[in-house]
């Protein structure tokens, strides 16, 4: 519910009195807005960067109230913290969907209510009702993934790919997006995608993924692709503690997504051969449509991030993703410095 800015209304009131350019009283009458946030969880480098982002930009000192809940990668909790924002009568409700169904009813409960809905990062496919979507084009990291690793693969001469996938959360848009990208080129190009399991976006289970998968592909793989740096560096700890080598200098090549500040760190030092970032840095934009809602006017549907893809050597400028010419960027201390 909008609440007034009380403190401004009394230094307006005592501005008109004893200034001489007194505050307007639109100025002095500005709303706080309550903004309910249901975020998955607090799986990785890239959630707690998202978070972050969004309570910068939707602090007191911004104007508005921001109603947190951490869903903890929980469905029935994410459904239960929206229909209490509802309860709350907040002015708009941001979801960032755990998984991309099942969203319809708990949807039309929030357009019945009157409460503008923003979707982030992940999308949601079986519902547009909501106001707008600001995130990552899933599908297009995973192809990028594929096409760098057929770029690098030809470079290097490597003829044979037989790769193990450490998914993430099942049934979320990013590992929808992500397995189909970067399968589409697997299968184009006959390389053999020896297994693929949930890994959960987190750094334990990826870890434990990566433990089964040596114990039981020792010796058969040369490329492992994590959905997220997390998996990337529990996949790394497994690998290392198996006597495997992984990375520029390993016998296998690794590949990760997100491209935080440490998975960059790792790309620098050649343990992560490259990374394809998705970007968390969301919460600007959706103020902006905030801000276009606030003045009546159309937000566009669908916003798309802007997105980065780094590598450890200097051996390949861009790849072509999508028939668009893409660069592929070396890593250095400079990049990491201003990442998320
Ligand atoms: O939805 C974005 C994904 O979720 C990021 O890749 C991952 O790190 C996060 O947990």
């Amino acid at each position: 519910m909008k609440k007034k800015l009380a403190v401004l209304g009394i230094a307006a009131s005592m501005c008109v009195s004893m200034c001489a350019a007194p505050m307007s009283v639109q100025a002095a009458e500005d709303d706080v807005l309550t903004i309910g946030f249901a975020q998955v969880g607090h799986e990785s480098d890239w959630r707690t960067a998202s978070t972050k982002s969004c309570q910068d930009v939707f602090s007191a000192e911004n104007g508005y109230d921001l109603q947190f809940v951490d869903c903890d990668n929980d469905s029935a909790v994410q459904l239960e913290a929206v229909r209490g924002f509802i309860e709350q009568e907040v002015d708009y409700i941001i979801i960032d969907p755990i998984v991309s169904t099942g969203w319809d009813t708990v949807l039309t409960e929030c357009e019945d209510a009157g409460i503008p809905v923003i979707v982030i990062d992940r999308t949601i496919d079986d519902s547009d009702k909501y106001a707008a979507w600001v995130g990552s084009n899933f599908k297009t990291e995973g192809l990028a993934a594929g096409e760098w690793l057929k770029a690098y693969a030809a470079e290097k001469g490597i003829e044979e790919i037989n790769a193990l996938v450490i998914e993430g959360t099942n049934g979320s848009s990013a590992q929808i997006g992500r397995t189909e990208g970067f399968k589409e080129i697997a299968d184009a190009e006959g390389w053999t995608i020896l297994d693929s399991q949930d890994g959960n976006f987190d750094q334990a289970t990826g870890q434990e993924v990566m433990e089964s998968y040596c114990k039981s592909y020792e010796g058969k793989f040369n490329v492992v692709v994590c959905q997220n740096d997390n998996e990337a560096f529990g996949a790394m700890d497994a690998m290392t503690a198996a006597g495997v080598t992984y990375g520029v200098e390993g016998d296998v090549i690794l590949v990760s997504f997100d491209a935080c500040t440490a998975g960059l760190e790792y790309v620098k030092s050649g343990d992560i051969n490259a990374d394809f970032e998705c970007n968390p840095l969301a919460a600007p934009f959706v103020e902006e449509v905030i801000k276009q809602l606030e003045a009546g006017e159309t937000p566009e549907k669908e916003v798309y991030m802007e997105e980065h893809w780094y590598v450890n050597e200097d051996i390949l400028s861009e790849i072509t993703v999508d028939g668009v010419a893409q660069p592929l960027t070396v890593v250095t201390d400079e990049i990491i410095e201003a990442q998320y």
